[in-house]
């Protein structure tokens, strides 16, 4: 399923693929991505029986016998989005927008969307022509998989890494000159929804993706962040997978985020997303430490970021960890305040402190922290 769909001519399926025996014999591949399984289980169990138009979403472990580097892994996660049943390029412009709006809140700098159209089976074979006859002119200052890969799959040698081959492409035609009206109206509205949305992008020719199943709008989620791995997540439209996995005429469009790429970038830009308690219960004493404890749990299922000192420690010394932990509140409770029935409740920023009373105190704090 792996090779019929990702291409036996790529790097993924010739080179990267972990394909063995398990122990009575029967040949398993550890998945190299998810498309190609989520298009199989929409066709096996007819999930467009009711309605063609289907969204999914996985995220999981994909394996690939790659060199490990920085952002290079041999088992890595993806967070993956598949539509099946709708045509149009608002479907590929919508999976970009929600890619880039949510790089753009988790604070990624940099991040800009490449985008390529592959056209489609009426205009592909004469762009396949067009670029035959310019390999076959440049041959000699290409590596020996291109050369291989010319004649059965011409398009795989515009995704060559090899630094001599990217540089002997530089001049190689251009998809866009050879789309077919059909296409080029697609890729036109692409672009002028991605522009009115005020999505940053940049027209790639040479994007073609490391996987042959793509038509139409292909695109990466690029950052100049991560060295040599610039993709953060990658996509396009693959109108024929579906069918050519055996299933009926319905044409699908989808992306997969790097989750270790992503949480390699979020990282560098950490402290903007660590999450600042509520409150802190800073409870003096064994009784107060008990009734303080439930106090926080019951504001954790209440959706309110409560913590505390679990060890019986100091006033100050639990006054220094909710400081060091940014948290917006103190709530300090003591003997003395549980005799009154009442605690101090001490806003951090403002240093201003209030009594409050113990009765609903849960219910109270929840009113006051909500969002
Ligand atoms: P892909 O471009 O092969 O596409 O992978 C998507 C993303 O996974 C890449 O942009 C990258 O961030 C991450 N990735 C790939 N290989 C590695 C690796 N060895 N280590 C760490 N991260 C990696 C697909 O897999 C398609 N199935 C995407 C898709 C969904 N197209 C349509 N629907």
């Amino acid at each position: 399923m792996f090779a019929r769909s990702i291409g036996e001519d790529t790097d993924i399926v010739e080179k990267e693929m972990y394909t063995f025996p398990d122990r009575k014999g029967d040949l398993i591949t550890l998945r190299p991505e998810a498309t190609a399984s989520i298009a199989r289980a929409y066709i096996q169990h007819k999930l467009f029986a009711q309605d063609a138009v289907r969204k999914f979403y996985m995220i999981g472990p994909m394996f690939r016998r790659e060199r490990p580097q920085k952002g290079r892994y041999r088992q890595f996660y993806q967070i993956a989005a598949e539509i099946f049943g709708v045509q149009y390029g608002l479907a590929d412009v919508q999976l970009i927008y929600l890619l880039v709006t949510l790089f753009s809140r988790l604070n990624l700098k940099d991040v800009k969307a490449h985008i390529n159209s592959l056209g489609c089976p009426k205009c592909r074979p004469e762009f396949r022509k067009t670029l035959t006859d310019f390999l076959v002119s440049v041959s000699d200052k290409l590596c020996s998989d291109c050369n291989r890969r010319m004649d059965r799959n011409p398009l795989r040698v515009l995704d060559c890494k090899v630094p001599a081959c990217r540089e002997a492409l530089a001049e190689s035609p251009s998809i866009l000159d050879s789309l077919c009206d059909d296409c080029r109206a697609d890729f036109n509205e692409v672009m002028v929804s991605l522009t009115k949305l005020n999505v940053p992008y940049v027209v790639d020719k040479r994007l073609v993706r490391g996987l042959d199943y793509y038509t139409r709008t292909a695109f990466e989620i690029q950052t100049t962040s991560l060295g040599a791995q610039s993709a953060v997540a990658g996509g396009g439209r693959y109108d024929n997978l579906v069918k050519e996995l055996g299933g009926p005429d319905i044409p699908a469009t989808g992306f997969a985020i790097g989750f270790d790429r992503l949480t390699e970038l979020v990282g560098l830009n950490a402290p903007d997303l660590i999450k600042k308690p509520d409150v802190f219960l800073a409870a003096l004493g064994s009784k107060s430490q008990t009734l303080a404890f439930e106090w926080m749990c019951a504001l954790g299922s209440d959706g309110i970021m409560a913590e505390m000192d679990l060890g019986n420690k100091s006033l100050k010394s639990q006054m220094k960890r909710a400081d060091r932990l940014g948290a917006a509140n103190v709530l300090i409770v003591g003997d003395n305040e549980l005799k009154e029935g009442t605690a101090i409740l001490r806003n951090m920023e403002t240093k201003e402190q209030e009594s409050i009373s113990l009765e609903n105190i849960v219910e109270d704090l929840t009113k006051k922290f909500s969002k």
